[in-house]
């Protein structure tokens, strides 16, 4: 039976945006996760990630990345970047012009990766990224040259160098064959010699947390934390080494790809999965895998909506208890709905209609409550563990406040109307001794690729023999930024 107007006006009043904790339904309640005990677990979790012994049950997996300086500065040369992490794979030319303090994105080419090969097989995957690679080199007559690459593959990886890289998992709704367990440089060069029609520098691989730090620490020096919440989410950080307990060393620092969507696939956040979040991971390609992740990003987040409404509607508390063959369709309901209906109520009403629902105006500001609901507790979530890292930084220096940068990126942070105030306010209560800055990236898959292999020559990382003989940033530098 449906409620009558007058108790759904109440109802809606009641978890109005200044006290929306949690929504209720007769069987459901949405509760926003307690962001401190949320955090106080990420602690525990990345001291397991760190540790020799404890790391391969660890959940957060924090990788090491060999990389062991952020940009100075003095970077220049021209680079090859490679870009694969979503349905899209691109590749650029990029020039690093040190006079300037700049990096110029030179030219690119975008090759969609269609639904078939994300799921068919890695040497097709390469096939086609070497395809398009040679493509791109020859419309810039560069095919003669062997420039040095940077290869942003935003995929949980272990990498053993700057330039081996073996993929762990898919994530994001990849799921090629013979790729996982094998290194992705060798994967690459191995379809590039396929074809036998050029030729590349050395490889450095990268992160798209990594990419997106050294983007922005080119712009602002402390920059020394990347974070991505788009379709996937995850940081990285500039750790001591004396606490990577699988790498050798005492002293200076390294980038640590913490590879947070993985938080919770031990059962530590059973308590805050919703049935909607279950629901969410059991249907996925990857269940039980990169739980925090599903909670948070754009892969997700439409989905979660949809599976609320529906179960909303099911309770005759939306729509008259009426559904549509778009509502109960898994994916029609995109997350770039959230921010539009989030915009304005007319959005809502427009993206209602669309999606074949007989809506009233109650139900239009229900909908968009669920939305507000479900955004926001992304965005806690996000700062829970973004505070964590932060206080870490700031007691492994032994300061008493840290004054930090964090390179931003991703459609969930730039796009979603209030998604960055939210997550910077709730950053600021969960640590309050760290003053945060927030930067969003510039390309930081395309120009921080090219950086992170700059970065990589000019201290040595890459061996002499791959270094890229046309390049003029192939000089030497030991110096590590501390
Ligand atoms: C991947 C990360 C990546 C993130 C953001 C996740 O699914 O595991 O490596 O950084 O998505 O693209």
């Amino acid at each position: 039976m449906q409620k009558p107007q007058q108790y759904r006006h109440k109802e809606i009043k009641k978890n109005s945006k200044r006290n929306k904790k949690r929504i209720k339904t007769p069987k459901t309640t949405i509760k926003m996760p307690n962001d401190y005990k949320v955090s106080v677990r990420l602690k525990k979790d990345l001291i397991r990630g760190l540790g020799k012994h404890s790391h391969h049950r660890a959940a957060v997996k924090m990788l090491p990345t060999f990389v062991r300086a952020t940009p100075d500065g003095t970077e220049k040369g021209d680079y090859l970047a490679l870009d694969l992490g979503g349905t899209n794979f691109r590749v650029l030319y990029v020039r690093v012009v040190e006079e300037q303090q700049k990096v110029v994105k030179m030219d690119s080419k975008i090759c969609s990766i269609p639904q078939e090969m994300m799921l068919g097989t890695g040497e097709q995957l390469f096939d086609h990224i070497a395809q398009c690679l040679g493509e791109f080199l020859e419309s810039q007559d560069l095919k003669g040259q062997t420039l040095p690459l940077g290869f942003t593959f935003s995929f949980p990886c272990e990498q053993k160098e700057i330039d081996k890289s073996i993929l762990i998992r898919w994530t994001k709704g990849f799921s090629c064959s013979g790729v996982e367990g094998q290194d992705v440089v060798k994967l690459l060069k191995e379809a590039i010699h396929r074809r036998g029609d050029y030729d590349i520098g050395s490889v450095a691989m990268v992160n798209d947390t990594v990419g997106t730090m050294m983007s922005c620490g080119y712009r602002d020096q402390s920059c020394e934390i990347g974070m991505i919440i788009g379709t996937g989410t995850n940081a990285c950080y500039m750790e001591e080494i004396k606490n990577v307990k699988r790498v050798e060393g005492e002293d200076g620092r390294m980038c640590i790809n913490t590879e947070w969507g993985g938080f919770g696939d031990d059962g530590s956040l059973k308590d805050i999965l919703t049935e909607f979040d279950e629901v969410v991971d059991q249907t996925s390609i990857n269940p039980g895998v990169h739980t925090f992740e599903k909670m948070i990003s754009g892969m997700y987040l439409g989905e979660i909506v949809r599976l609320l409404l529906v179960k909303m509607a099911e309770d005759k508390l939306l729509f008259k208890g009426e559904t549509s063959e778009a509502l109960l369709t898994p994916g029609q309901f995109e997350t770039k709905y959230i921010s539009e209906i989030e915009d304005g109520l007319e959005n809502a009403q427009k993206i209602l209609t669309a999606l074949g629902l007989n809506w009233d105006p109650v139900d239009a500001c229900v909908v968009r409550l669920v939305c507000d609901t479900i955004s926001s507790r992304s965005a806690r979530l996000c700062a829970a563990a973004l505070a964590t890292i932060s206080n870490r930084i700031r007691v492994n220096r032994g300061l008493d406040h840290l004054k930090t940068t964090v390179g931003v990126d991703g459609t969930v942070y730039r796009k979603h109307p209030n998604f960055s105030e939210e997550l910077q306010a709730a950053v600021r209560l969960l640590a309050p001794k760290c003053d945060i800055t927030f930067l969003v990236s510039e390309d930081g898959s395309g120009k921080g690729a090219a950086m992170v292999t700059a970065v990589a020559q000019t201290t040595c990382i890459l061996p002499p023999s791959q270094q890229g003989a046309t390049n003029p940033a192939a000089k030497k530098k030991k110096s590590v930024r501390t």
